[in-house]
């Protein structure tokens, strides 16, 4: 059997991702093999492939956390899953239910958790696998582990929304537009900002009630604020240093500001008596745990909620898959076709 590989050896860069046959081996006991049909990108697999996700990341490392595919072995003792299956990997294999722990989140594959799915078959606990809903197709499910439960929780589980509720997001990444189709299932009105007049046509296509365009807009919170109509309850913020302060001042008297991303920098200096005056809530999200992800498979599942697909790569184009996402050209998700 073939297990074609992108990995990254040597030291960090993209330039360093090589295609290598891998040997694969039957699953033990517990375990699960995948046929990976398909991997998407999430921003932590380039950070992770530059070293700065993690600079103490050895190498080689087969990065990606995101994929889905076939059951084509099961280990002894394996009750859930059968050969043939569909299934999609769970973000932190390990982190099941409950609270976080430092061991729970130091399962993502990709990184520390080992290697990850730009490889066409995969060894994971079957634990760390949940079935595909029929509705789903194999591809649209490879996008859903980090963006989509990411998103799930600071909207569905964090965000205390009700019909009619207020929400911004920023950007038209993978986790931003999942936030957004999450909001309108929940009856929210959302607020969208971009950087792009074209991109914006995606965001109104999903319902954005109101779309920002930062570049061009010389006060975008404001025009946020405007556009809004009412007490923002929820912002969902990607932008870290570049909108932390922005959101802030935003955000209504007892809101929630869902900390996920930090794209435009990891140090923000806020005015912090806008969070602690007003009783703001600052609520870091860290992906989720499986049985939440079973609970958005349902949800996206029942609700039709269709994942955006921005770019299609083939394996062996891994590296222009990081460089389209690396010059923020997509809109959604990037997927890797493995078969
Ligand atoms: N906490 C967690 O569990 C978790 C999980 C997933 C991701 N994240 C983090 O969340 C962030 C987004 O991840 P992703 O995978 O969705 O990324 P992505 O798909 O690469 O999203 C990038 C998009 O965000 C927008 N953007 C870029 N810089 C921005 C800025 N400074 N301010 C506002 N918008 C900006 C741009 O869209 P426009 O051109 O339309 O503006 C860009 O195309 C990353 O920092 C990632 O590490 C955290």
């Amino acid at each position: 059997m073939t297990n074609l590989a992108m990995e990254l050896a040597g030291s960090f860069g993209l330039e360093n991702l090589v295609l290598r046959e891998r040997p694969a081996r039957a699953p033990g006991v517990g375990e699960v093999r995948l046929r990976v049909e398909y991997a998407s990108l999430n921003r932590r697999d380039l950070l992770l492939v530059e070293g700065v996700y993690n600079p103490r990341q050895s190498l080689p490392v087969v990065p990606c956390s995101d994929g889905a595919g076939v059951v084509d072995a099961v280990g002894e003792g394996c009750a859930r899953l059968r050969v043939g299956d569909r299934a999609v990997l769970h973000f932190f294999t390990g982190w099941l239910s409950g609270e976080p722990d430092s061991a729970k989140l130091a399962t993502a594959l990709g990184g520390p958790g080992g290697d990850g799915t730009l490889q066409q078959t995969l060894i994971v606990p079957e634990s760390a696998l949940a079935r595909i809903p029929d509705s789903l197709t194999t591809e649209a499910a490879a996008t859903l582990p980090c963006a989509g439960l990411t998103a799930w929780s600071a909207v569905v589980d964090q965000g205390g929304l009700r019909p009619g509720s207020i929400v911004v997001t920023q950007g038209t990444g993978g986790v931003s537009l999942f936030a957004l189709q999450f909001a309108r299932m929940m009856g929210a009105r959302v607020i969208a900002t971009t950087s792009s007049d074209a991109k914006a046509e995606t965001l109104r296509r999903l319902g954005a009630d109101v779309v920002v365009n930062y570049r061009t807009h010389p006060d975008w919170s404001r025009a946020a604020r405007d556009g809004a109509g009412g007490p923002i309850d929820l912002i969902v913020d990607v932008g870290g240093a570049d909108t932390l302060d922005a959101s802030l001042r935003m955000i209504r008297p007892g809101g929630t500001i869902a900390l996920i991303g930090v794209l435009g920098g990891a140090k923000a200096s806020i005015t912090l008596p806008l969070a602690v005056m007003r009783q703001v809530r600052l609520q870091g999200v860290t992906c989720g745990h499986r049985e939440a992800f079973e609970l958005m498979l349902r949800g996206v599942e029942r609700h039709g909620v269709d994942p955006v697909i921005s770019h299609r790569f083939k394996l062996a184009e891994a590296r222009a898959a990081f460089e389209c996402m690396k010059a923020n050209a997509h809109v959604g998700k990037i997927i890797v076709d493995l078969r």
